[in-house]
């Protein structure tokens, strides 16, 4: 049988992704990004977002068509994201799934868009062979995952217990008064400061901590920190040397970011290692969990940062996973879950 011709949405966030794939051959990725509309609330605001949303969609479908040469009669299947994500927003991405699925009879598939996040790396470097761990760092995500069967089984080995690693990028930029997004910001800024210049803590990282949060993630009382060093500098009369701040503060986060992932992968008998989301495009990021990855013996395959951020290549890439398997399609009254475990790889 050939591979399957399926369709993606996403909308999870502030990204309208249409995207299609035959198999694991990518054949359309259009993206239309809010982001220029958070600018100034300096975050994700859900309901422009939505609206966003709602006003890219059709126009991002048929950008997706137009490069795909296909028309919507001709895939075999629609998949969209259902969660986790902003309700408001995945409503957006799953009533225009539906209403398409309903139109063309279509089987329609509402996916986790974590797992998606990890299945977009097989339109890049082809189909996992193996069980592999992956690292999803992005504004609203920082986890560890467990892959052994993309369409069956994906666990959770840990995540964040507070911010996400982009948004404490984002958050820190703010502090030093640098642009939102801040992660590029942070990431440019810190190739001319010293990443040692600034003893921050590494979260949970210690004793208790570490026996209870093995794996997961904290990055609030870093940023915390850095708040009481800007504080600390500007009562001293000093000038911010942001670039130091930015290193030190950059060179924390990702310490404990690969540390983590890399002891994981070396705990459950990982040789390979995918790294997904938008802070998987920091120069340093990649820098040292190329270094520590490799000392371990694990392969990273790190995805184009077009496919990194929110897409619907990667929404579409699960998807043929999906049906290649002969998995059930969700149902028509599918919800959306804002919230959705990542053990649940298709709603149904
Ligand atoms: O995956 P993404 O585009 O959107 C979602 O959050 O869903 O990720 C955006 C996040 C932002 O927090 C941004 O600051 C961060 O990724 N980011 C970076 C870099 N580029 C983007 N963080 C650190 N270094 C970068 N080069
Ligand atoms: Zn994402």
């Amino acid at each position: 049988m050939s591979e399957p011709l399926v369709l993606g949405i996403e909308s999870s966030c502030d990204e309208t992704g249409v995207g299609i794939v035959r198999g694991t051959e990518l054949l359309a990725h259009a993206v239309a990004s809010s982001v220029e509309e958070h600018v100034r609330f300096g975050g994700v605001v859900p309901e422009v977002a939505s609206r966003a949303h709602l006003e890219a969609m059709v126009p991002t479908l048929e950008q997706a068509y137009a490069q795909a040469g296909v028309g919507p009669q001709d895939v075999d299947a629609i998949a969209v994201t259902c969660g986790p994500g902003l309700t408001g927003a995945l409503l957006v991405g799953v009533a225009a799934a539906k209403a398409l699925a309903l139109a063309h009879d279509k089987p329609l598939y509402g996916l986790n868009h974590l797992v998606s996040h990890v299945a977009v790396d097989q339109l890049e470097h082809g189909r996992f062979d193996r069980r592999v761990g992956a690292l999803l760092v992005s504004g609203g995500h920082t986890e560890i995952l467990l892959v052994d069967d993309l369409a069956t089984d994906v666990t959770m080995l840990g995540s964040t217990i507070d911010d996400a690693a982009g948004e404490a990028f984002d958050k820190v930029a703010r502090l030093l008064g640098l642009p939102y997004p801040g992660g590029p910001h942070i990431d440019r800024a810190a190739r001319e400061g010293d990443g040692t210049a600034i003893a921050f803590p590494r979260g949970l990282t210690r004793g208790r901590d570490m026996e209870r949060h093995r794996y997961d993630f904290s990055f609030s009382g870093l940023k915390s920190a850095v708040a009481r060093h800007v504080q600390r500098e500007q009562l001293a009369g000093r000038d911010l040397v942001v670039p130091d701040v930015a290193a030190s503060f950059q060179d924390a986060v990702v310490d404990v970011l690969t540390a983590k992932t890399v002891e994981a992968c070396r705990a459950e008998g990982v040789d390979t290692l995918v790294v997904g989301g938008g802070v998987a495009a920091n120069g340093r990021l990649r820098e040292l969990v190329e270094q520590r990855a490799s000392a371990a013996g694990i392969e990273v395959r790190v995805p184009r940062p077009g496919l990194c951020t929110d897409n619907g290549a990667m929404v579409a890439a699960l998807g043929a996973e999906v049906v290649r398997r002969g998995l059930p399609p969700s149902s028509l009254d599918l919800p959306v879950d804002s919230s959705m475990p990542v053990t649940q790889v298709v709603a149904a």
